[in-house]
């Protein structure tokens, strides 16, 4: 370990930055850096080290600081003021879905969930595909590989026609497991194609994870704002949901959950640690580790959904929080539905020590996943090109939310906030404090245009002022919604 001007690098193994083990200096030297942010040492509107004398103190290169640097930008935590250095942004440009922990302490308590019809009407209207697509959180099915997929199903099915029409086991085709179990080396794990069950989508496996994990009447820990497809889950598996605020860079504020875990027993927890939907933060490699130890202690299960992990946009796979899994407790839970194609419904979960109750439930709910597209997918992957594709899209999509974040700047009102994803396609908009997103909504739908608002994503009265956007689109008509939008909310200052 090396210790100058109070920022501590550790040559610990971080693994899941780097598959052999060492994380990559620019992001140990950034998270040290927002560590320091968040504790206090650099307060907003004071100046950070520069990049010179940081690289000397470091002994590390200059283009690793200002990579380091460059990331703590991204997400908003630091600015480049001209002439002068970096600076620790104030006020926190993060939207303020992630309360201060006070607050966020004195309401912690579980919650029933019960979604009005007013909300089932919103998630209605999220799937017309009428509306100019700033809702629903899919992918642009121009970018998708339909073509070769497609033609890989035609032939797959052909070459297998016993196969293909058959019940396949419930656990799925082992050639997709095992093209499975090598891609997950990539998020650090080493896990076998037999600690694999195959499900009709990343929703299935939370799903069994819940069922698997929980009975009626039992509490959930989730990040808020909560991806409100899991809000549904909840509700319809008789569950109650604590809400745990999210930090500015972190994610769920560990702080709060471990508070709550002395106040409430909880029975699971589910994260989205990497590209989260709809806050887009990616959770620091220390904080996985934290969050899986201090569940783990108490034997409470962690469900990860993992979904938007091959969209990163910088170099880095980030890692799963399965990495730090010592007792089996972490459910992992992903799909193909962001990157390849979410009809097709090929999701995938780990279940560790719940593996044989995960699949005792999916044989109960659904014998098995489709075999046709199963055998497409596995092909896909062993000869398709997939990392080929994942360069191109993950290209597409940083220029394009890079594009509405600042859509969104110049076209909302001043006081306007969006999040800064280092990967995925959503983006989180938080309108000055008295702008109601649902009025926003309302007006956007006369004219044409969805977006989730911020109500869609809490069972409490929070995100009034916010919204999703889906930035997997772009072109005109989407830049000229955009404006719309923009004129409706300046409409109600
Ligand atoms: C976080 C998250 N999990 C799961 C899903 C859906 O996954 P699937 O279509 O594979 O069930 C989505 C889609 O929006 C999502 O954002």
């Amino acid at each position: 370990m090396c210790i100058t001007h109070g920022v501590m690098i550790y040559n610990t193994d971080m693994r899941a930055d780097h598959i052999n083990g060492t994380m990559f200096l620019y992001r140990q030297i950034a998270e040290k850096i927002s560590g320091m942010i968040t504790e206090g040492t650099y307060r907003p509107n004071e100046r950070i080290p520069s990049i010179r004398s940081l690289s000397r103190q470091l002994r590390v290169s200059v283009n690793t600081v200002m990579e380091a640097y460059a990331s703590l930008e991204n997400i908003g935590l630091i600015e480049a003021r001209p002439q002068s250095g970096y600076y620790v942004r104030y006020p926190s440009p993060e939207p303020k879905a992630m309360l201060s922990r006070k607050v966020a302490m004195a309401y912690v308590a579980p919650n029933d969930v019960i979604l009005g019809d007013a909300s089932l009407q919103i998630m209605r209207t999220l799937a017309d595909p009428s509306l100019v697509p700033l809702g629903r959180g899919a992918p642009n099915t121009d970018l998708l590989p339909s073509d070769k997929l497609n033609r890989m199903l035609a032939s797959q099915s052909k070459r297998f026609p016993g196969q293909s029409v058959s019940y396949g086991s419930f656990q799925g085709i082992r050639k997709l497991r095992v093209q499975i179990a090598r891609r997950l080396l990539h998020s650090g794990c080493t896990v076998s194609a037999d600690d694999i069950v195959i499900t009709s989508g990343c929703v299935e496996a939370v799903n069994l994870a819940l069922l698997a994990t929980c009975r009626s009447g039992d509490t959930v820990a989730l990040g808020s704002p909560i991806y409100y497809t899991f809000l549904n889950s909840v509700q319809w598996l008789g569950l109650k949901v604590l809400e745990i605020p999210s930090v500015p860079g972190e994610g769920m504020s560990l702080e709060v959950l471990s508070y709550a875990m002395k106040q409430t027993p909880i029975r699971a927890c589910i994260v989205i640690p990497n590209f989260n939907n709809p806050l887009g933060t990616l959770m620091p490699e220390e904080k996985k580790r934290e969050l899986v130890k201090l569940l783990s202690k108490q034997e409470i299960p962690l469900i990860e959904d993992d979904v938007y992990s091959d969209l990163a946009f910088g170099p880095v796979h980030p890692s799963s929080a399965k990495v730090h899994d010592e007792k089996g407790m972490v459910l992992s839970c992903s799909s193909f539905s962001k990157t390849l194609a979410p009809g097709y419904r090929i999701g995938w979960i780990v279940p560790g020590r719940f593996q044989q109750k995960v699949e005792q439930l999916k044989a109960l709910f659904n014998i098995a996943t489709a075999s046709p597209t199963q055998l497409a997918v596995a092909e896909f992957l062993t000869n398709g090109g997939y990392d080929h594709h994942l360069r191109k899209i993950r290209r597409v999509y940083a220029r394009q939310v890079n594009q509405m974040r600042d859509a969104v700047i110049s076209n909302f009102p001043q006081g306007t906030r969006v999040s800064r994803p280092e990967g995925g396609f959503i983006l989180w908009v938080e309108l000055p404090e008295g702008i109601d997103a649902l009025r926003v909504y309302e007006e956007g739908l006369k004219q044409g245009i969805g977006i989730a608002p911020g109500v869609l994503f809490t069972t409490g009265n929070r995100y009034q002022n916010c919204f999703r956007l889906n930035a997997a689109f772009w072109s005109d008509q989407i830049a000229q919604a955009l404006e719309t939008l923009g004129e409706i909310s300046e409409s109600m200052v």
